[in-house]
């Protein structure tokens, strides 16, 4: 797997290179490499002619032999690259680059972006190959390691400039590759206890702060939901909070994320019929994504205070499973009626959502592997966003910045009939029309007062079944990380003016 340590940032000309490989990306409208060997530039501009006019439809690729200075020629263009553009075409390419040195067994790689538009591409060049050099490989007995030195070619004037820009992505990105560990990591080891203690070693390599609320805690402050939830299983529950406070504090804002974070769902006594139920490993992505954003946030050092919350419990079916047609109180004082207990995330983010008042937040993003209902209506590709307008915008611009797709649904609020019940505040399920709605509907109820809030449903996003775009192997894709961190990063005027 690759991380910045594979990288270095040169400013060689391209008839000085020495390299197994040298890259020309063409960025369509922009142009982000520069050729000074005449043979070489008419070569590569020939080809990108022939893209263009579609006589070429996928990579260039040529040799020159084993005694020249540049092994192999690749010659790339975002053009090729079906439904995207921009940046996430870019990451695309980039990530495509890692099959071809795999396929070449070669060292070293170097890829031209010197050209005009080559520094705002350098990021997601980065980007694009740690994402797609991605592999989960840990349980297979003969590993094949995708290892290589990557030199990105820079005009000299922005060195330091392209340098900052590069470390940004790769930390993001490697963060990315963290919490994707994470989530495909099997239930039997990614406990409740195992996520905090990932938490605890986030906080001491970054200096944040990390509480841990064990299941004795739980209990003597009555957080109702993850107990409830968690009863079933002997892995027991623990509220997790990651708190990361600016040494200058520009803002009275203060963002909280909290996660949804079901090591293994069950569905309880309701329970799942078997077929996929080995996905459900994968429901605790939320929790994964709040951890290492908060562990990015933390090495990016915005003038905001951020506070990750992940509501860890393994939903189990036991003697101690809650059954359905129980009652509890959450922590707000509304009681809950379990109608079923595959609505489980739900209830332990009623406990997350009221930890994020008590902590002071003033804006609360939750994300979740909620509803199937949302893989029904948007698909594997687009997570469903509800809640505040502005908030849900601003994810949404966030999201397009880094290549994670969200769609604004409603929260309507006749809808809220189909929680009531006469005998509890509020139902736990409202049947399957309009589910991912009645999800974001049933949360609402346990929003802190006087908080903007966004419910984030990212069941469909959160694991993929094979290769999508940069994500070259099935499994987690470790979305919302990078949303949340160029929320954070690159929205913090929204928060400034809000608060
Ligand atoms: N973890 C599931 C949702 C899920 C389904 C995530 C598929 C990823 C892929 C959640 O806890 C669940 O079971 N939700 C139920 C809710 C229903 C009982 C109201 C669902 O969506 O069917
Ligand atoms: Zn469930
Ligand atoms: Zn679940």
């Amino acid at each position: 797997m690759l991380t910045m340590q594979n990288f270095e940032i040169s400013s060689q000309p391209f008839s000085q290179l020495k390299t197994d490989l040298a890259v020309v990306i063409d960025f369509v409208d922009h142009k982000c490499y520069q050729i000074d060997d005449n043979e070489a530039d008419h070569l590569v501009n020939r080809t990108i002619e022939k893209v263009k006019d579609k006589k070429l439809k996928g990579d260039f690729f040529t040799s020159y032999g084993d005694t020249a200075n540049i092994k192999h020629l690749l010659v790339t263009s975002t053009g090729l690259i079906k439904y995207h553009d921009g940046l996430e075409a870019i990451r695309i390419a980039a990530s495509a680059i890692v099959s071809t040195v795999k396929r070449f067994s070669l060292e070293k790689v170097t890829i031209l972006l010197n050209g005009p538009d080559g520094e705002q591409a350098a990021g997601a060049v980065a980007e694009g190959l740690i994402l797609g050099s991605y592999l989960f490989n840990k349980y297979l007995k003969e590993k094949e390691d995708v290892a290589f030195q990557v030199e990105l070619v820079v005009n000299p004037y922005e060195k330091e400039k392209v340098e900052a820009r590069v470390k940004a992505a790769a930390l993001i990105a490697e963060t990315v590759n963290e919490a994707r560990d994470m989530v495909n990591e099997p239930s039997g080891i990614m406990t409740p206890e195992a996520m905090a203690q990932a938490a605890r070693k986030i906080a001491r390599d970054t200096g944040l702060k990390c509480t841990v609320l064990d299941e004795k805690q739980l209990q003597k402050h009555e957080y109702n939901g993850l107990l409830s939830v968690g009863g079933g299983s002997s892995n027991p529950p623990r509220l997790i909070i990651l708190q990361y406070t600016p040494k200058k504090t520009e803002t009275d804002a203060h963002l909280a994320f909290v996660g949804k974070g079901v090591t293994f769902d069950t569905g309880g006594i309701s329970i799942k019929p078997a077929k996929d139920m080995w996905y459900m490993k994968g429901d605790m992505a939320g929790a994964g994504a709040v951890l290492y954003a908060m562990k990015a946030i933390a090495q990016l050092a915005p003038s905001m205070r951020v506070t990750g919350i992940v509501a860890a419990a393994e939903n189990c079916v036991d003697a101690n499973a809650q059954n359905p047609g129980n009652i509890f109180v959450a922590k707000n004082g509304k009681s809950i009626h379990v109608d079923n207990t595959d609505a489980e995330g739900r209830l332990i983010l009623t406990d997350g959502l009221f930890r994020a008042g008590e902590e002071g937040a003033t804006h609360i993003i939750d994300v979740a592997t909620l509803t199937g209902g949302c893989v029904v209506a948007l698909g594997k590709e687009i997570a469903g966003a509800m809640g505040d307008d502005n908030l849900v915008q601003t994810i949404i611009n966030a999201g397009q910045n880094v290549g994670e797709k969200y769609w604004h649904l409603p929260l309507p609020a006749e809808y809220n009939e189909l929680l009531k019940l006469s005998f509890a505040d509020v139902n736990n399920s409202g049947g399957r029309w309009g589910s991912p709605l009645l999800a974001g509907l049933f949360l609402q109820n346990f929003v802190p007062e006087n908080t903007t809030w966004a419910h984030l449903d990212i069941a469909g996003t959160a694991f993929n079944q094979s290769k999508w775009k940069y994500y070259q192997t099935d499994g987690a894709t470790g979305f919302a990380v990078r949303t949340f961190v160029d929320v954070v990063v690159n929205h913090t005027d929204f928060f400034k003016t809000a608060a």
